[in-house]
């Protein structure tokens, strides 16, 4: 828990400059994803400082097999209901596949319509697109970039391979010239524990690791990971509930009561 990076807003979100000083005090902060009002209501009074919406929607959410086909006209109304949830955590979207990688003009769309129609606080997007990055700073933006493996990658990149075995430095230069181009913050995702704690140490914004070993300045999780719903979590995940079986417990104990007419009993009767 993040204690002192709430110590400064009990009584507002998190914002890009409470990370910014977080990382200042060596201070290591969680960030969850979340896709609907219930669960970002729960992180957010659990003090989840940091809240990603993210395109993992498709494969956690959307029944998709992965990321590449989630639309923005999908992840806004996610989004939106994270945004109504939560009231402490600064809320991310995932700029999904096909949507800003053409231009900064396309970039600049496609977060506008998140910062309008959802509420949103900032913006990720995936790779070295630092042009986009400028404009959409340049336009009041926070921007989240996001390195190593690249899920919207997927097929370019020959699989969920980890990164930067044999190319670290150029991940440790496409990261400065992230922040360089004005992003606020870096998710690392599977690259080797060496190379994200040295691009840690190489940065002065936060990084936020998701299979990138314990010297990131954050911690990214999909969130049905974290409670044990996801049927094959990956490797880089650690489930620490079961709700899966807790769900598949209490649905067959309902069923079994309504086959039985235990269900509904007198408390649930009216007259
Ligand atoms: O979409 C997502 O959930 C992500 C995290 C894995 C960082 O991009």
């Amino acid at each position: 828990m993040s204690e002192s990076l709430y110590g400064g807003a009990q009584h507002r979100r998190i914002t890009i400059r409470d990370l910014a000083s977080a990382k200042t005090r060596n201070e290591k902060w969680p960030m969850l994803t979340s896709y609907e009002e219930m669960t970002a209501s729960i992180f957010d009074e659990a003090g989840i400082p940091v809240l990603l919406v993210g395109d993992s929607a498709g494969n956690n959410f959307l029944g998709e097999e992965n990321t590449i086909p989630v639309t923005v006209d999908q992840l806004i109304p996610l989004a939106r209901a994270v945004v109504r949830g939560s009231t402490r955590a600064m809320v991310v979207a995932d700029m999904p596949f096909g949507s800003y990688e053409a231009s900064p003009d396309q970039a600049l769309a496609t977060a506008v319509r998140f910062f309008k129609e959802a509420g949103v606080h900032a913006v990720k997007l995936e790779g070295a697109h630092y042009e986009q990055v400028r404009t959409l700073v340049a336009s009041g933006i926070p921007v989240m970039g996001h390195l190593g493996l690249t899920p919207q990658s997927l097929h370019q990149l020959g699989g969920y391979r980890v990164q930067g075995r044999e190319d670290g430095p150029a991940i440790l230069e496409s990261a400065l010239a992230m922040q360089e181009a004005g992003a606020f913050a870096i998710v690392l995702e599977l690259v080797p524990a060496e190379l994200a704690a040295q691009i840690s140490q190489a940065l002065t914004i936060p990084t936020i690791g998701i299979g990138a070993g314990n010297g990131c300045d954050g911690q990214v999780m999909v969130w049905t990971d974290l409670m044990g719903l996801t049927k094959k979590p990956p490797k880089l995940a650690k489930a620490y509930r079961n709700i899966r079986k807790e769900m598949l417990d209490a649905t067959a104990e309902w069923a079994r009561d309504v086959a039985s007419g235990a269900f509904p009993g007198p408390d649930q009767t009216f007259h």
